[in-house]
């Protein structure tokens, strides 16, 4: 088993030799923690799977420093690309680009023919890819199937013995993952939502991008593999709350015998008791969509919790990506 080392912001330097090693590290972003292997190591990014038990079909994110560093697998940008990088790089924008045939290896495409490059807004981050010299795969740093991490302690908990070390910067901003746009297809389309507005990119590209929101769902969409596997799930069982519902919730909760977790806002939790098995979420959709994992991960340290209630938000803007991960942590289970 590996000593999992925890390196401060200013230990950058011995983590980017680790990953030129072939080492696991894994690197804080503003979204969430991501695990990061040298993305032109084979051998290094087949670890990565085995650490996370993860689908070895399900292809990982390629992490860049700048747009500098993914042209040698995509070639020249298009016009379209440009301005979306010009505008969200570096921060919450993953893009699926067609690549040059084997200029990135199969177990970080999964062998297809594209590959989704990002550029985090965290500047240890960058600065760790940088002195690295390569890409680094990044997918989040949790088990498969649990919900990702947002501290460098869901890190350590989830991996710790299987990765060489974790970049600790303090819990992460936005708290969901990227919004991932695939540039590959000729209509720009929406395969994950995420930090980044749907509305926000339509603005800059000036035209409609394909999305669950604006089209019927079409099954020749291709899709983010990882979208069909379980995901964001705690041991617990997960309900979602509607806003009217939780007068409802409170009587009921006093009525069982185990203890319910209780994930809402803080206007909700103030007129409600305040204990161990309430979690504030806070004022709003940007800060409960920053403490959503956290909150699962909260009541999953608690054996006791069997059943976790989590607000129920409106799906527009940071909402879509809220409301897109508490779904599939509840199975799309609403509390009756
Ligand atoms: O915010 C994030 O994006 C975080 C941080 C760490 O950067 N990373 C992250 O990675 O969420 P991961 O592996 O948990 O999710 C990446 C998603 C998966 O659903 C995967 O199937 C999809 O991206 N993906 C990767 N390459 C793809 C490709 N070429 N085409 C379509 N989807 C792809
Ligand atoms: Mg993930």
């Amino acid at each position: 088993m590996l000593i999992t080392k925890i390196y401060q912001p200013n230990e950058v330097k011995i983590a980017a030799k680790e990953l030129k090693l072939g080492e696991l590290i894994a690197f804080p972003t503003e979204t969430v923690y991501g695990l990061g292997a040298d993305a032109t190591n084979e051998q290094a990014v087949k670890r990565v799977y085995l650490a996370k038990g993860r689908p070895s079909d399900n292809p990982l994110i390629v992490t860049v420093a700048s747009e500098k560093m993914i042209t040698k697998y995509t070639g020249p940008l298009s016009s379209k690309a440009r301005k979306v990088i010009a505008k969200f790089w570096p921060g919450s924008l993953t893009l699926v680009f067609d690549i040059k045939p084997g200029s990135l290896p199969n177990a970080v495409t999964g062998g297809l023919t594209t590959a989704a490059f990002r550029c985090p807004a965290n500047n240890v981050t960058r600065k760790l890819i940088e002195l690295a010299g390569v890409p680094i795969v990044g997918p989040s740093a949790n088990s498969s199937g649990k919900p990702s991490p947002t501290t460098a302690q869901h890190v350590f908990h989830d991996l710790e013995g299987r990765i060489a070390g974790i970049v600790d910067d303090g819990p992460t901003q936005v708290g969901v993952e990227s919004t991932i746009l695939d540039l590959s297809t000729e209509k720009p389309t929406i395969l994950r939502p995420g930090g980044v507005d749907v509305t926000e990119i339509e603005d800059v590209l000036g035209e409609k991008v394909i999305s669950d929101k604006h089209t019927v769902k079409n099954s020749e969409i291709p899709k983010a593999p990882g979208m069909k596997y379980r995901h964001y799930a705690p041991d617990a069982k997960v309900l979602i709350v509607r806003p009217n519902q939780w007068q409802s919730v409170f009587e009921w909760t006093e009525k069982q015998k185990d203890p319910i977790g209780v994930m809402a806002t803080s206007d909700i939790l103030a007129s409600y008791k305040k204990n161990e098995y309430s979690y504030d979420l806070g004022k709003d959709v940007v800060m409960a969509s920053r403490r959503l994992f956290a909150g699962l991960r909260y009541f999953d340290e608690m054996n006791e919790v069997k059943t976790i209630l989590v607000a129920e938000f409106p799906e527009d803007g940071l909402g879509m990506a809220y409301m897109n991960r508490l779904k599939k942590a509840a199975s799309n289970q609403y509390f009756e």
